[in-house]
């Protein structure tokens, strides 16, 4: 019998590993577990064991995100509210778990946006957050400019800018649509699923030439009207849907790539 802290909590609430890490989420020393979550049947007997099998400092119950700004509704279970710092391929992300978001199951599309950036790119990402792509993209590019509106989500795009030295970084606090600036970016990510509203103005920013990486939602099994939908757009020539990750039983979370050339 295994005595890991996995197993062993996973044996206590009487699940699998897999329905373990499915379910429960941890972000340095923080856990969130999903409020709605079937095993979270007395949420004190859970916040405190899971606060002493991993040795958390707090451990939260997650509703799900509120508005444009993607504020997360969460709820402190056990412990003590404060500050986490998240590592991932040795670069730290501190955060306030209760004003801001994390996706941590965007590592794969983190690692994608990584590979194929220029060094001589200059990027635009008009949805920053505290930085999740920003951050590793600023050490593989000329400039990254890094639009977000909430204040919250700013000042820990400010403080892990600082942490991890990302000087080509350059934050910018306000609203995407209204960036003083045109014909300056090779690359721009939407990551935000409000995004479409946004592409016009994204098409603005991008030099003659450039890359589109737009986030939506899609049926699973059936991209075809994002083709469609993207395909239409003047200027933009090809139009490739990547899938992200499943989002709920029926949509999957994906990446629009568009290469555009304005003629
Ligand atoms: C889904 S989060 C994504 C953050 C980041 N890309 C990540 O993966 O962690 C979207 C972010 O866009 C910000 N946002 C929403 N509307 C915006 C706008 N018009 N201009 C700039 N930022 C905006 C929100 O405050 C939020 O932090």
């Amino acid at each position: 019998m295994r005595n890991d802290a996995v197993s062993v909590v996973s044996r206590q609430l009487g699940i699998s590993k897999a329905e373990f890490h499915q379910n429960y989420e941890s972000i340095g020393k923080a856990m969130i577990i999903r409020r709605d979550d079937m095993f979270v049947k007395e949420e004190g007997y859970f916040g405190r064991l899971m606060l002493s099998s991993f040795k958390l400092w707090a451990v939260y119950g997650y509703a799900g995100i509120r508005d444009y700004k993607r504020i997360p509704d969460i709820k402190l279970i056990s412990g003590i509210h404060t500050e986490v710092v998240q590592k991932e391929d040795g670069i730290l992300y501190k955060m306030d778990p209760e004003k801001v978001m994390f996706s941590k199951g965007n590592k794969r599309e983190r690692h994608i946006l990584t590979e194929i950036v220029h060094r001589d790119e200059t990027v635009l990402d008009m949805f920053a957050g505290i930085g999740y792509f920003s951050i590793p993209i600023s050490f593989k590019v000329k400039r990254i400019y890094s639009c977000e509106i909430n204040p919250d989500s700013f000042h820990y795009l400010l403080i892990n800018k600082r942490m991890n030295g990302a000087r080509n970084l350059v934050a910018m606090l306000g609203d995407s649509s209204s960036i003083p600036m045109r014909g300056f970016s090779d690359r721009i990510i939407m990551g935000h699923f409000d995004s479409h509203k946004y592409l016009e103005k994204a098409l603005l920013y991008l030099k003659k030439e450039g890359k589109i990486h737009l986030h939506s939602l899609a049926t699973r099994g059936d991209y075809s009207s994002l083709y469609e939908k993207y395909g239409q757009y003047e200027y933009v020539e090809d139009v490739e849907v990547r899938k992200v990750k499943s989002y709920s039983p029926s949509h999957d979370h994906v990446v629009v790539d568009m290469d555009v050339k304005k003629h």
